[in-house]
Formats: structure tokens, sequence, C-alpha cells
């Protein structure tokens, strides 16, 4: 028989990829979403690309009562990938009360809705907590370090959680994948990423800006000490970060863990600078992007990424598409939205 799982946040950008890749894994999946900054419109784009439809739930997420129901109503679930969240972090500067009602009622009443059940759960969590690593590449055992924004500190504290619940609670096992950069877009181009306004993240904004929506992009520093003076970070494409995720489900169905919480880095292992995305986005589709250099971001780390050795040897994952493909497969996407209204 089919496991049937519930993937939180199941249409918006991450969710939808990995819910493509559950049905292709063979997997049942319940979405539950408050469409809060994602389109129900996507449910076709998924069947559209995997042939079938998940089962949708219209739900938010802080409501307890009826998240306690659902979950009540849905005895046969084995499984919670929980991705709804609030995540713009300027955003959560602003409105710190509004990222810690949502990302912490939202897990808790999820938790305590399957308190007693035999569950696995897979949580995103994000390479923000280690902050500036004073060792590169970042282990899963470097310090986690204070939190730059309310979104970053409300990662940080759901890992507490996490971990506080599964020593105590033996029914749950329970995986937190510390996401690098996800970009791109699945190779159908029929999802992908669908930033609301001006986009704060690097890629969204050089395809708005190759397609004539924005001006040139700004380099947010170029006096940092890297080899070229921009950022580094760890680009990973959002379908191999999808496919990390059934990865993790695996280990928990088949007993693997070694305890009854882990932490994997889920990047590619190398780090990429803002010029270097640029100039791969120029090469890989032909289309030349003006842009300008900044001032520095306020809060931003000067460099980042990944040691992935542990999800290699532990999750028998890696990923497999490179920067090129990334910018390759998000210009494909941003062509198809180009022409194409979401609601
Ligand atoms: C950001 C968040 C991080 C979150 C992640 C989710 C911040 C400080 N951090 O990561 O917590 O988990 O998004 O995807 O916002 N850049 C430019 N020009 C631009 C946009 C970005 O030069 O117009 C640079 C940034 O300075 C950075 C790199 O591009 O060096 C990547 O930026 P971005 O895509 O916003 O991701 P992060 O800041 O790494």
């Amino acid at each position: 028989m089919k496991k049937r799982l519930l993937v939180t946040g199941g249409v918006g950008y991450i969710g939808s990829h990995t819910v493509v890749e559950l049905m292709n894994a063979g997997y049942d999946v319940v979405i539950v979403d408050n469409l809060n900054n994602s389109s129900i419109s996507i449910l076709d784009q998924i069947f559209e690309i995997a042939g079938q439809k998940p089962e949708f739930r219209e739900l938010d997420l802080c409501e307890e009562a009826k998240v306690a129901q659902f979950v009540k109503d849905n005895p046969s679930i084995s499984g919670v990938i929980h991705f709804a969240a609030h995540k713009a972090v300027g955003e959560s500067v602003q409105n710190p009360l509004k990222y810690y009602r949502n990302n912490f009622f939202s897990i808790l009443n999820l938790l305590t809705a399957f308190e007693g059940r035999k569950v696995n759960f897979v949580f995103s969590s994000s390479c923000t907590v280690y902050g500036q690593p004073t060792q590169l590449p970042v282990t899963e055992n470097a310090p986690v370090q204070k939190a730059e924004s309310p979104y970053g500190n409300t990662k940080q504290v759901a890992e507490e959680i996490l971990a506080e619940v599964a020593a105590a609670n033996t029914n749950y096992n329970i995986i937190s994948l510390r996401y690098f950069n996800p970009v791109g877009a699945h190779e159908s181009a029929l999802i992908g990423e669908l930033p609301i306004g001006v986009p704060q993240n690097l890629v969204p904004f050089i395809t708005q800006s190759a397609i004539g929506k924005r001006g040139p992009i700004t380099v947010f520093g170029d006096d940092y000490n890297t080899p070229d003076g921009s950022c580094i970070r760890d680009y990973i494409h959002v379908v191999d970060l999808a496919k990390a995720h059934i990865a993790a489900l695996k280990r928990q169905e088949q007993d693997k863990m070694m305890s009854k919480y882990e932490v994997f880095n889920v990047g590619t292992g190398k780090g990429s600078s803002v010029l270097e995305a640029i100039t791969t986005f120029e090469a890989a589709t032909g289309v030349k992007l003006n842009y300008v250099i900044g001032p520095r971001r306020q809060g931003d780390i000067e460099q980042v990424w990944g040691d992935v050795a542990k999800a290699s040897s532990e999750l028998n994952w890696e990923a497999q598409l490179g920067l090129p493909e990334m910018m390759r497969s998000a210009w494909a996407w941003e062509n198809y939205i180009s022409n194409k209204k979401f609601n």
C-alpha cells in the first residue's frame, strides 16, 4: 500500500517540487496550505507534471482546533514534511511578531496534533543557523550562532523544539534539513518560485531583470574578503533539494536513524559568488545582464558553503545539478510565467 504523507506548504516553491518527487516515488500526498504566499493553480501544474493530483486542504496551521481535527481525520498519515512558514528576512525584522506567531504556532500545533502517533517528521531548516561560520565548508557540528533576524531565530528555536520533542517522545523520528540557497525550477518550467513584489533573493531578481521586469541588478558589495569581492553562497537546485526530502524519509522509514533527531546540510558543497552567478546566468542562457555594484546589504554574511559529506554517507543523497542548470531552469520558468497569470 502507498504511504500517505502530509506536506504543509505543498503548493509553495520548495513544497511543490517536493510533492512532484514524492508522487513520482510512489507516495500518496495530502497538502495543507493556507495560500498565504502561494497559488492554488500550482495544483494543476503539479498534475501536468506528475499525472496525478495530490489531495489538497486549505488550512491555516495556526488554527489549533482545525489542525487537531484534520490530523484525527487522517489516521493513515505516516510522515509529515513541514515547509509552511513565513520566510522573508527583511519583513521579519519589521514585523517579528508575525513571524514568531505564524512559524511557532504552526509547528507547535502540528507536533501537538500528532502527539502519541508514530510519525516521521522532516523540517525545513536553513544554513542561516550557522551565521558566518569560522570554518568552511561548514559542517553540521559547527556552533549555531545568534540569529541575525526573527526569521532566522524561528528556524533555530524550531530546531531546539524538535530536538527536545524527539528526545521526550519516542514516537517521533525527526530530521531537520538545513538548506543552503535553493534556486532554479522544475525542468518542465511548469513550477518554480513565485516571488511577490520585488524579489529580495538573487536569482529571481536576475531573471526578472533579464526579462525587463526590473532594472539592473545591484550587487550588494564587492569589497568582501572573497576572490572577486562579492559574497559567496552554496546555491542548490530546488529539484535536488526536493529529492533530499525523500532520502530523509527513507532513512526514517528504514529505521536507520542514529538518534530520534538528526540534522543534515543540504547543499552542493560548492560556493559561488554573486558575480559568478551573474556570469553563469549569461553563459547558460545567452542573455546579457545589466548590473551595478552597490553597498553591502545589512545582515548579509560574507561567505558560506556546506560540507555535505554527512548527507552523502547517511542519506545516500548528493546534488546532481550545477549552477548553469539552475540558471537555465530559472530562466525557462521566468519566460513561462511572463505569459501566464496565476491565481
Ligand atoms: C536569504 C536569507 C536567508 C534565507 C534565504 C532563503 C538574508 C540575509 N538571508 O539568504 O536567511 O534562508 O535567503 O532563500 O536575506 N544579492 C545581491 N543582489 C540582490 C540580491 C542578492 O547582490 O539583488 C546577493 C546577496 O548579497 C547574497 C546573495 O546575493 O550575497 C544571495 O542573496 P539571497 O538570494 O537574498 O540569499 P541569502 O541572503 O544568502
